[in-house]
């Protein structure tokens, strides 16, 4: 052979970075020789609490319908959307997780030679995104690992097409001021369409209301998910906010059944969870003193984060990592974001928390 698949393969892939996922809990047991059920996950910020109870019944009801397509259209949990929102339904995409959103976003408005800015230490898949369809990533310097949103302003050209920022920010941790948000998402020229991730919004107190900016017609889509607070990563589901005419576009890049029947019928059901959420919110703002305190007197620098994760920096983070997985502990090691010595870790329940710090401290 003389044409390899490489040869043939788009060039962008060919430079394309690997998202790394945090290990499975049955593949560390059996790498490890462990017992699946002593293995405990904090690797992917993911519910501690287990899926919200009101979604787990809703996707069992909704086992029983599997022979049938979804609804392709999202119908009924644009419509809760819509009402949680104060915005009409055709102002929702709905995904295969917010990651999928993202992509549609990348994938509908990218071409080469456009520009994507984000933070040099931001969530991985904006850079997938933009580098899959062939646009240039412009990473802003995040000095101690907080977004510069002066900076980022400043990087705007008349190439960039879309700004991604979360807040809370992952793997950081960091949250940025509310108005200091609205306030980049206002400064925005109309070429650039601002896209806030807020996939642990609901962890925070108090978060930007970009609706004002939307609603006067501003380019800026906000991101949401339902693996986190609401305890559904399993099922893949989350959603973007926009204007009618940016959902309209996303719908024509987006699979017609890109969203699982289970997972709609436990998203709408999940969102009615305010107990579950309640429960959520408090373990974990509990879970995050506890873990913080718990660093303080290791001497472990971490930053300051509200989400329901911590990034804290141990000496030999790699060789950490791997003694705490041969311990049944699964943590993510944060060198792939350039962040040498550090670890990101989930909150998880008290008992958990207690054992990631005994297992840090030995
Ligand atoms: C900042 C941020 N955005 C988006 C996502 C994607 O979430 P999902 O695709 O599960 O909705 C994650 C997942 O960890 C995240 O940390």
């Amino acid at each position: 052979m003389t044409v390899s698949y490489t040869d043939l393969a788009s060039r962008p892939l060919l430079t394309q970075p690997i998202y790394e996922a945090g290990r499975p809990i049955e593949v560390v047991a059996r790498e490890f020789g462990l017992n699946p059920s002593d293995v405990i996950k904090l690797a992917s910020n993911e519910n501690p609490l287990g899926p919200s109870p009101l979604g787990l019944a809703a996707a069992h009801k909704a086992l029983e319908s599997l022979h049938l397509y979804p609804d392709s259209g999202c119908t009924f949990l644009r419509e809760r959307l819509g009402k949680m929102w104060n915005l009409p339904p055709n102002q929702f995409v709905v995904g295969n997780g917010s990651n999928e959103v993202m992509l549609l976003l990348a994938q509908a408005f990218l071409r080469p030679g456009d520009e994507v800015i984000f933070g040099s230490q931001a969530f991985v898949v904006y850079k997938l995104a933009t580098t899959l369809f062939g646009a240039t990533p412009v990473e802003v310097p995040m000095p101690g690992y907080r977004h510069n949103l002066k900076a980022m302003r400043q990087a705007v050209t008349d190439r960039t097409r879309i700004l991604f920022l979360a807040s809370p920010n992952n793997p950081t941790g960091g949250v940025d001021e509310p108005s200091e948000i609205v306030a980049l998402a206002e400064s925005l020229p109309d070429h650039v369409i601002f896209c806030l991730d807020e996939a642990y919004a609901e962890f925070l107190d108090k978060t930007a209301d970009l609706l004002p900016l939307l609603r006067s017609g501003r380019k800026v889509v906000i991101t949401r998910t339902f693996s986190k607070v609401y305890g559904l990563a399993g099922l893949r589901i989350g959603y973007l906010v926009g204007s009618a005419e940016v959902c309209g576009l996303l719908n024509r890049v987006r699979q017609p059944f890109n969203v699982n029947l289970v997972a709609l019928a436990a998203a709408q059901a999940a969102l009615d969870d305010t107990e579950f959420l309640k429960r959520t919110l408090k373990v974990n703002a509990e879970g995050l003193v506890q873990l913080a305190t718990g660093f303080q007197k290791l001497g472990f620098e971490y930053i300051d984060g509200r989400a329901n994760f911590l990034a804290v920096k141990v000496p030999g983070a790699d060789a950490v990592f791997n003694r705490l997985q041969r311990q049944g502990i699964i943590i993510r090691p944060l060198r792939g974001y350039g962040m040498t010595d550090w670890l990101r870790v989930t909150v998880g329940t008290p008992a958990q928390n207690t054992r990631l710090l005994t297992a840090l401290a030995g």
